[in-house]
């Protein structure tokens, strides 16, 4: 396995708003319980401060606690990606064998091992995040694969290369998806394809209904038309994400000079789900949107 390693400033963004609090000294009983309360707001303010630095792109994944949860998560097998998501990103790859693949933001690399283990000719992934790159450097070793640390936004891809490129769940981290289609497009031979899914506009629109402990019963769709940056609370972290409806992908698309030849909205299979209520759950929202786009 061939390592690249691709440093690049990353544009982290922190908003953090400084408190500025006032300690009253009195000792007067009163004021001395109206401090403590005063003093109890500012620890809660401070871990607001903490709360409040927004992630952007892949930085969130390099942060410890979220690299552990997040993972955890994944490796249950039982979440959406797995039940939902890559079934659907599988049938719209479809036969794979002897085809060179890039995939962008390819997360531990667990499916470059399952595209490789299916005859794949070629594996290279790119992923932004140190942590982990160095997870899909480990699960790659031994397989003919490269392992590229960088940001997709600005890596430079091999020109008519690629049979396949995919891209899981990292679309909606990019503002730019017009720039970085064009770039994919080149990177593509003739009949070359580009299949990617992204969290659906409808949840990206608004994240309101991820600040409930509870499972979901139901989602809040807002703002729908109003492209651009959201910030998702997620694992307990503010990551930012990037809105755009529908129809704005379809306008990105048709400028790329790639052809749509699936769209899907993740409608979820019975047979994927052991428990017979979650698929129900998952069966009322679509999550995920996958296209596959072919070269033109
Ligand atoms: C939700 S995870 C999905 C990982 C993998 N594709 C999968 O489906 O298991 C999103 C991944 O995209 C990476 N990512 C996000 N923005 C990126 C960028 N601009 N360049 C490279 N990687 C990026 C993150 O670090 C993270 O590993």
């Amino acid at each position: 396995m061939e390592v690249v390693e691709y440093h690049q400033t990353l544009g982290i963004i922190k908003q953090a708003n400084i408190f500025i609090g006032t300690f009253i000294t009195d000792q007067d009983s009163e004021l001395k319980m109206a401090n403590t309360l005063r003093n109890k707001r500012l620890l809660k303010t401070e871990k607001h401060l903490i709360d409040n630095m927004n992630y952007k792109s892949y930085s969130v994944y390099d942060d410890d606690d979220f690299f552990d949860k997040y993972n955890q998560k994944r490796s249950k097998g039982n979440s959406p990606n797995e039940l939902i998501e890559q079934p659907i990103i599988d049938e719209l790859i479809g036969d794979i064998n002897g085809k060179r693949i890039l995939d962008l933001g390819c997360g531990d690399g667990e499916y470059g091992v399952e595209l490789l283990k299916r005859g794949a000719k070629h594996y290279h992934g790119i992923e932004g995040s140190q942590k982990m790159s160095g997870l899909a450097k480990e699960n790659l070793k031994g397989y003919d694969s490269i392992i590229e640390v960088g940001d997709i936004e600005w890596v430079e891809f091999e020109k008519v290369k690629y049979d396949i490129v995919v891209s899981r769940l990292v679309l909606h981290y990019i503002e730019d998806v017009g720039r970085l289609l064009k770039r994919i497009r080149e990177s593509l031979n003739e009949e070359g394809e580009f299949i990617f899914s992204i969290e659906h506009p409808i949840i990206t629109s608004c994240y309101e209904s991820y600040h409930k402990e509870v499972k979901r019963g139901n989602w809040i769709v807002d703002n729908y038309f109003e492209a651009g940056e959201r910030v998702n609370i997620w694992i307990g972290k503010n990551v930012v994400k990037y809105h755009k409806p529908l129809e704005d992908y379809w306008r990105i698309i048709k400028k790329s000079n790639l052809e749509v030849i699936e769209i899907r909205e993740s409608k979820p299979q019975a047979s994927n789900f052991e428990i017979r209520e979650e698929f129900e759950r998952r069966d009322r929202v679509p999550l995920f949107l996958m296209f596959k786009l072919k070269n033109k």
